[in-house]
């Protein structure tokens, strides 16, 4: 048997997971699994460098194991795990914090982004540190590929750059991963505002939909969503919320932009978007069924199976990376 190469992911359970994660992260997962030895992670440890309050950050990690299960991910072919329940993410941390550098970490959009808020003098050690953690996370299992969003390659590049050094000063200990990112057309942009990525952290709910949402709440927030001006349904760059609109409709229904022109010619936003909610609401209820088939007790068992599967990889790593350093065995 040829020996598949390793893809590493995660999410964090923070949030509300929409359907850009769904389009641009989740739904790529499930056809790689065939291909790739896969572990998908819930990042918690990842979630809690902003504050969390513990009774969501519980919920919300069993639902985004449930939502990983429901979209496909199959337990039998790939490890799905949460992070918190392998110590040795927070081990090998700590090893590479000794080797990554202030500038490295000061230099990262997303801490740049996310400590504007507080500003940095009160920004936490843990999110300034948190690339480091996703380093760990991909070093760990010898991950080849990082199936992410062009929005971590920032922080796959810390993984390499961080392997790299490591197996320089010590000696060949981790592989170094490359990101694989899905071309452009699988970002979806916000329903309120087609310039900005739809986001879980959106301060408006009219910005996404939620991959939970019932068939109600999808049409209303489809009908809200902005639109350019005119009416004619066209596929530009200068219509970039119906251009959006757009790429959800071929995402989920597999048609191509100019079927869908084509289907609508003569008619307008009304009759669109209309149909829109339509395939978005018979795309998520197969999905949402499966979802609400599946019990806590059933995600807890297959999560802890899971940190069962991965442990001994990265066990075995983290042993090697300690040897190396000069750690009494
Ligand atoms: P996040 O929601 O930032 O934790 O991202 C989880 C995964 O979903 C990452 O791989 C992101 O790149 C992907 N993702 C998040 N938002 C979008 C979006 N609007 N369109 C496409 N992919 C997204
Ligand atoms: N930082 C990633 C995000 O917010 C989540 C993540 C944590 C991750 N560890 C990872 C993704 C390791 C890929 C590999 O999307």
């Amino acid at each position: 048997m040829i020996n598949k190469k390793r893809i590493f992911s995660g999410i964090q359970p923070s949030g509300n997971l929409h359907i850009g994660n769904y389009l641009g992260a989740i739904k790529n997962w499930v056809a790689l699994q065939d291909e790739f030895e896969s572990i998908f992670c819930v990042v918690d440890m990842h979630a809690i460098t902003v504050p969390q309050g513990p009774e969501t950050l519980r919920k919300k990690t069993i639902e985004i194991a449930k939502i990983y299960l429901a979209a496909g991910i199959d337990p039998k072919k790939s490890a799905i795990f949460v992070q918190s329940q392998v110590s040795e993410h927070a081990e090998l941390m700590w090893i590479l914090n000794t080797i990554a550098k202030m500038s490295e970490l000061e230099k990262m959009t997303q801490f740049k982004d996310k400590s504007r808020k507080s500003g940095i003098e009160s920004a936490g050690v843990g999110l300034f540190d948190y690339p480091v953690l996703m380093a760990a996370d991909i070093l760990l299992y010898g991950t080849e590929v990082v199936p992410v969003g062009e929005d971590q390659k920032q922080h796959v590049e810390l993984a390499r750059d961080l392997a790299k050094r490591f197996n320089q000063k010590f000696g060949e200990t981790f592989i170094v991963p490359k990101a694989f990112i899905k071309e452009e057309g699988m970002r979806i942009m916000g329903l309120d505002d087609p310039a900005k990525k739809m986001s879980k952290s959106a301060a408006s709910e009219y910005n996404y939909i939620s991959l939970l949402d019932d068939e109600q709440t999808i049409r209303r927030k489809i009908k809200k969503a902005v639109t350019d001006s005119g009416s004619e349904i066209v596929y530009s760059d200068e219509k970039p919320a119906l251009k959006n609109l757009i790429n959800i409709f071929c995402s989920f229904s597999g048609k191509s932009f100019k079927e869908i022109e084509k289907n609508f010619v003569g008619k307008g936003y009304g009759d669109f978007k209309n149909e829109l909610a339509n395939v978005v609401v018979e795309s998520l209820k197969p999905f949402q069924e499966k979802f609400n088939s599946i019990s806590d007790e059933d995600v807890l068992k297959i999560l802890k199976e899971g940190a069962e599967k991965v442990r001994p990889i990265a066990k075995a790593k983290l042993d090697e990376a300690k040897r190396k350093v000069g750690f009494v065995g």
